[in-house]
């Protein structure tokens, strides 16, 4: 018993020096082997069009409730209309149930896409493997998802974190890596296809051969959608000027489900995760529709349910590369302490194409008056990580500030894509995996604390309660 007790105060002094992690950052000088940051052509077999009649592409699902029970599947037919019709089982090949949902179609300039057609399947069991069939005949095509284990405190997940992806050769092999590294849903930090770096009908031409080229990872998992400046597709010389039209039609969201007036915004609970969706480039000052959103959703987040509190935008907050920098400043004005006040366990962002990860810091004391200047350290701030670098054709922001500002911990300029294997609500496992390395090599890793879990009070009373469950199986011998 003394030894136990010995042991326990040992392990709890090891957890809370752990957390002291504030000292200077890295800059890695690893330099990345070119591959040119072009697009995939058009006929390469990365965009391949399914063989058959009006046979269905672009599939992708994404989580269709607020807990997991629901997926919205999601996919183009080219020549035809036809049903929106998804039919699915537990047992391959048997496909008991049927839901259907709509189909709708736009033009882009004077681009006509195809049938777009998004059906929500609800009321599944969780943890539990299904399997679909969309199209008609010959055509027909099937995929298979994983609904997450029903919510609670110390439910293991593994997520994985891509940004900025587009469709180039660097895109594919991050693409590739991710799907070699097991996990069973992607955080999207926005940025998608960069179909508005092209003009015209290619724009929707290359929005369908993205939604081709990632449909073998998003028709089997769900993707969680946020957007970026690439969806915004402002053109007024093409008389395109209403913001986030092809994304919007292509890529739904579970809004609805936590109350968000918008599918710009929103929250899902997954297994042991709250995960909080901002739009950077929609209204988010005080009073804005996001901004009342987030203050209530920020009031249902339940860390005895779902300890980790996990927030995506896409313009990060803090940032020391050349490329996009302050831009995340008006942002930080307005959230930044609520983000701290509950502590929030990581923000993922995109949008610099490079890989960034703070320390724990804030600058909430700063005000244009007065008061504190920089960001200081700060054991309730949430850790900000920068994961811009999917691999699109802009190709890689390679500059960043010298010398390296005291709040940035790790940064790199490379492709890449990071991970985060949830072990239970007080331990986290992080990995950032540069490319050209491949998915054995983790080039950013660390152990990440639960914010509300580790807080020693908690964790002494945490202890206790397991002590006293440990004492009483042994009391009932
Ligand atoms: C949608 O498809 C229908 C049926 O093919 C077509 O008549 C209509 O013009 C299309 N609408 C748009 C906006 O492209
Ligand atoms: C601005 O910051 C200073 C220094 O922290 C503080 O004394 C002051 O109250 C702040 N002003 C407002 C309006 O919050
Ligand atoms: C949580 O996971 C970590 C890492 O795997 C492990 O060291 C720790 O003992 C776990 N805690 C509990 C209470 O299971
Ligand atoms: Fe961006």
């Amino acid at each position: 018993m003394k030894s136990l007790l010995f042991q326990l105060i040992l392990a709890s002094f090891v957890l809370l020096n752990s957390d002291n992690n504030v000292n200077a950052g890295v800059t890695s000088v690893f330099v990345r082997m070119e591959y040119p940051s072009k697009d995939i052509p058009l006929d390469n077999e990365a965009f391949a069009v399914p063989t058959g009649h009006n046979a269905p592409q672009q599939v992708h699902i994404t989580q269709g409730d607020y807990d997991g029970k629901a997926v919205i599947i999601s996919w183009v037919t080219a020549d035809e209309p036809e049903a929106s019709k998804v039919q699915y089982g537990t047992s391959k090949g048997k496909y008991e149930f049927t839901a259907e949902g709509k189909m709708t179609n736009y033009t882009f300039y004077k681009y006509k896409s195809g049938y777009i057609h998004h059906v929500l399947v609800d009321d599944l069991e969780y943890d539990t493997k299904y399997y679909y069939k969309i199209g008609t005949g010959d055509s027909a095509r099937e995929f298979w998802f994983q609904t997450p284990p029903m919510i609670g405190p110390d439910v293991p997940y593994k997520f994985g974190i891509i940004g900025d992806l587009g469709q180039t050769y660097n895109s594919l092999s991050t693409l590739q890596h991710y799907m070699e590294s097991g996990a069973e849903t992607v955080l999207f930090v926005g940025d998608l296809s960069y179909a508005d770096r092209y003009q015209y009908n290619d724009v929707g031409i290359r929005w369908d051969s993205w939604g081709r080229f990632v449909e073998r990872s998003t028709a089997y998992q769900p993707w969680i959608w946020s957007a970026g400046n690439h969806e915004i597709e402002y053109f007024p010389y093409m008389d395109e000027v209403v913001p986030f039209r092809s994304y919007l039609q292509r890529y739904p969201t579970p809004h609805s489900a936590c109350k968000s007036s918008s599918p710009m915004w929103y929250a899902i609970r997954r297994a042991s995760a709250h995960i909080i969706v901002l739009s950077s480039y929609s209204p988010f000052v005080k009073y804005t529709p996001q901004w009342e959103w987030l203050r209530e959703e920020l009031k249902r987040v339940d860390r005895e349910k779902t300890p980790w509190l996990i927030v995506l935008m896409h313009v990060p907050i803090y940032n020391s590369n050349d490329v996009h920098f302050m831009e995340g400043e008006s942002m930080r004005a307005v959230f930044e302490e609520w983000f701290v006040h509950h502590k929030v366990d990581i923000v993922f962002a995109g949008h610099v194409h490079a890989y960034e990860r703070s320390y724990r810091i804030s600058n909430i004391r700063y005000n244009v008056s007065s008061g504190d200047r920089y960001p200081v350290p700060d054991k309730s701030a949430p850790v900000y990580i920068t994961v811009g670098d999917g691999g699109n054709q802009e190709g890689l922001a390679g500059r960043f500030s010298d010398p390296q500002p005291e709040y940035s911990a790790f940064r790199e300029a490379s492709y890449g894509h990071s991970t985060l294997e949830i072990q239970n609500r007080t331990h986290a496992f992080y990995h950032w995996n540069r490319n050209d390395d491949g998915k054995k090599v983790p080039t950013d890793s660390f152990v990440l604390h639960n914010q509300y879990w580790s807080s020693s009070s908690r964790r002494r009373k945490l202890k206790k309660q397991r002590l006293s469950r440990a004492l009483g199986r042994i009391a009932s011998y």
